[in-house]
């Protein structure tokens, strides 16, 4: 098979924590003959500067040939007061619906060995192990009409539309409840059906798709509820399948509650299993070009690239050990850093991954 990947480093700490992901790509590379070939492109306010666009044409073209997309992060006050329609969030947003890639997997995994770093009491959180999986090319994010208007009296307002059909609901219903399938065999779908049309009808679809999977328990929450539900009591979670706006705020939260919003991957996939693969944290222009940034999050989306995108289980296993072994060893960046453990650089932490590698 091709295994062809273009490369997005964007903007601030993304090209340090995409050069150490490569690094880690490149060696699985080699020791697993996988034939992957790299190209790269920019994207995000990196391509405004060049280009004075967020995707540029050249990027769209190599990001529709390509198997898989790895993706730094974009955005930074630098460009945030660029007008709306060309800020580095354009771009990365441009790239997730040309590319139909409507169907977002966030894990939130806790990892034993860094349970104090988060917010939450110990026992809440042990052992969570839950994935929302978002739609990314619908709802409010794309509906239209959308904008900002005067009125007859001379006031402005500004509106967005909150839109799904069925079809939308039904492929990315699909993707979750295949998803819950393959773990805990629960799906909790949530939306705001006691306001929102538009959900009423995503809970029906959701329904009716539930007699195909007889296998799956689906249950229903408001948005409000989930939120409160996350934060009380996030294991009773299994698989959480939600729309663009929901997934969007839910899932920063299902992140923070491991702690370390440094440490999460994330997939977008389109129908035939291309996706663009990402951390769940940004561009964080505050700590850009010290070298301090964590790159785990990028380095596990290569393991998820690997296995979504690229039919290598053997390579993203081994690369999901090593990031174990990282841990287990006591090599902390500074956002995940706890007394009695080494505090390491981004580039260090590359190394200790590269040698765990090495060392299995
Ligand atoms: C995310 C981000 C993006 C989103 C921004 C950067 C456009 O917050 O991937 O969650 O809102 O989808
Ligand atoms: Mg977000």
């Amino acid at each position: 098979m091709s295994r062809n990947v273009l490369i997005l480093p964007g903007d601030g700490i993304g090209p340090e924590i995409v050069g150490q992901a490569e690094r880690v790509l490149d060696q699985v590379n080699a020791d697993f003959g996988l034939g992957i070939e790299k190209n790269h492109a920019l994207v995000g306010g990196s391509a405004i500067d060049q280009y004075g666009v967020p995707l540029p044409e050249d990027t769209l073209a190599l990001a529709k040939s390509c198997d898989a997309l790895l993706l730094g992060a974009v955005g930074g006050p630098k460009w945030d007061a660029l007008d709306m329609a060309i800020r580095p969030e354009k771009g990365l947003l441009g790239l997730r619906s040309n590319l139909n890639l409507f169907g977002n997997l966030r894990p939130a995994i806790l990892y034993p060995q860094l349970a104090e770093a988060s917010s939450l009491k110990p026992e809440l959180v042990a052992g969570l192990d839950l994935l929302i999986v978002r739609e990314l090319t619908g709802g409010i994010y794309f509906g239209q009409p959308r904008g900002i208007r005067t009125k007859d009296s001379g006031e402005r307002e500004g509106f967005n539309t909150y839109v799904y059909s069925e079809s939308e609901v039904r492929r990315i219903g699909r993707q979750a409840f295949e998803a819950a399938q393959k773990r805990g065999g629960k799906l909790c779908s949530v939306d705001k059906a006691n306001v929102l049309e538009a959900t009423v009808l995503w809970r029906e679809v959701m329904n009716e798709l539930a007699a195909e999977y007889p296998d799956v328990e689906l249950s229903h929450m408001y948005v409000d509820n989930a939120a409160m539900q996350l934060v009380r009591a996030p294991k009773q979670f299994d698989v959480i399948v939600t729309g663009n706006m929901f997934g969007d705020i839910l899932s920063d939260c299902a992140a923070m509650l491991t702690g370390s919003i440094g440490m999460l991957p994330s997939a977008s996939l389109d129908e035939n299993g291309k996706g663009m693969y990402e951390p769940i944290h940004g561009s964080a222009p505050d700590i850009a070009g010290q070298g301090v940034a964590n790159p785990l999050a990028t380095i596990l989306s290569v393991a998820m690239m690997l296995r979504y995108s690229l039919a290598a289980e053997e390579a993203a296993q081994a690369i999901e050990k090593a990031v174990g072994d990282v841990l287990d060893q006591g090599m902390r960046t500074a956002d995940i850093y706890s007394e009695g453990n080494r505090k390491v650089s981004t580039a260090q932490m590359g190394d200790a991954v590269l040698a765990a590698l090495t060392n299995q």
